[in-house]
């Protein structure tokens, strides 16, 4: 059957994945199942009872067994169902005692997580293989929703509280995370990356900071960074102003540009830097205010990168 069940869904990333599926699968044949006796006798009654000159149609008023089976059998299946259910659904709600404990913060349109030794990282995560993993979320604007399909698991992120889903990643590679509540215009880019690395790769990973792109060239790494850190949604390449979004990055700069309240100022490097880290700082007349704070989130070689990339905008 598992051939069946890897075309219906989708790999299985973790060992809870195994727990789903065996359910939906079951679900699925005994829905098959039904389907076909029940469409079955409908297409047999039809072709054995059809009208025909001279045949009356049998009138059964009822019949004591039949209903019996019939309201007994489905609510066993269906009691049975309910608390496969609930057993499935307890292990996805308790997470053991020593799973790595990882913050994730939501927002338009970004996903920060940060470490309990303090890494922070941005639309991507790595996860050691075969460690229980709890993520603890909460979003700074609007409800967004975690969701890795592999790993069967999903939860809603609320501003102004915490929700929290668990996992134990299985088999190493790279998975997705997407967002599955819509949250506004860069909902469909705001996607993440989970990696799950064995025991030595994690550390080596924990230990150099995450950076896998060291040997990048400045320019390709700041176009890296434009689409992973969420800069594309928001700041096109081409000279178009989005939506709803802010300024171009063509021509920008080395450009005189004005505040909402008449100042002068030139895009150079140091307005750069100041508008990722703290947008709020300056903000041209007639965009509004509401990029997110990139602040403690971007390493010096990224911010570097990303002027390097807005420089070369012309
Ligand atoms: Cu965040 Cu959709």
């Amino acid at each position: 059957m598992n051939w069946l069940r890897s075309l219906l869904l989708p790999r299985q990333g973790s060992a809870y994945a195994g727990n789903v599926d065996n359910l939906f699968m079951f679900i699925v044949f005994l829905s098959v199942f039904f389907f076909t006796i029940v469409a079955g006798l409908i297409i047999w009654s039809v072709i054995r009872y059809r009208r025909k000159p001279g045949r009356k149609t049998p009138h059964i008023t009822d019949h004591l067994g039949l209903e019996l089976t019939w309201s007994i059998a489905p609510l066993v299946l269906v009691m049975g169902v309910f608390f496969w259910g609930v057993r499935n659904y307890m292990q996805a709600q308790v997470a053991p005692n020593e799973a790595l404990e990882i913050t994730v913060t939501a927002k338009k349109w970004v996903w920060a997580f940060e470490y309990p030794d303090g890494t922070r990282t941005l639309n991507e995560v790595h996860l050691p293989v075969n460690k229980p993993v709890r993520f603890i979320m909460t979003s700074e604007d609007v409800i967004h929703d975690f969701y890795v399909p592999e790993m069967r698991v999903k939860m809603d992120i609320v501003p102004n509280r915490y929700t929290e889903l668990w996992f134990q990643p299985t088999t190493e590679g790279l998975y997705r995370l997407t967002c599955a509540e819509y949250c506004g215009k860069g909902h469909s880019d705001m996607m993440g990356k989970v990696y799950v690395d064995n025991g030595q790769k994690y550390q080596k990973w924990v230990e150099e900071g995450g950076d896998e792109w060291k040997t990048m060239p400045p320019l390709e790494y700041g176009k890296l960074l434009w689409e992973s850190k969420g800069c594309s949604t928001c700041h096109s390449l081409d000279g178009t102003r989005m939506q709803g979004g802010g300024p171009s990055w063509r021509g920008i700069f080395g450009r005189m540009e004005k505040m909402g309240d008449g100042k002068e100022f030139m895009v150079d490097e140091n307005y750069l830097r100041e508008s990722i880290l703290v947008p709020s700082a300056k903000v041209v007349a007639g965009y509004e205010n509401i990029m997110p704070v990139f602040q403690g989130l971007l390493r010096e070689r990224e911010i570097s990168a990303l002027i390097q990339f807005i420089k070369a905008q012309k």
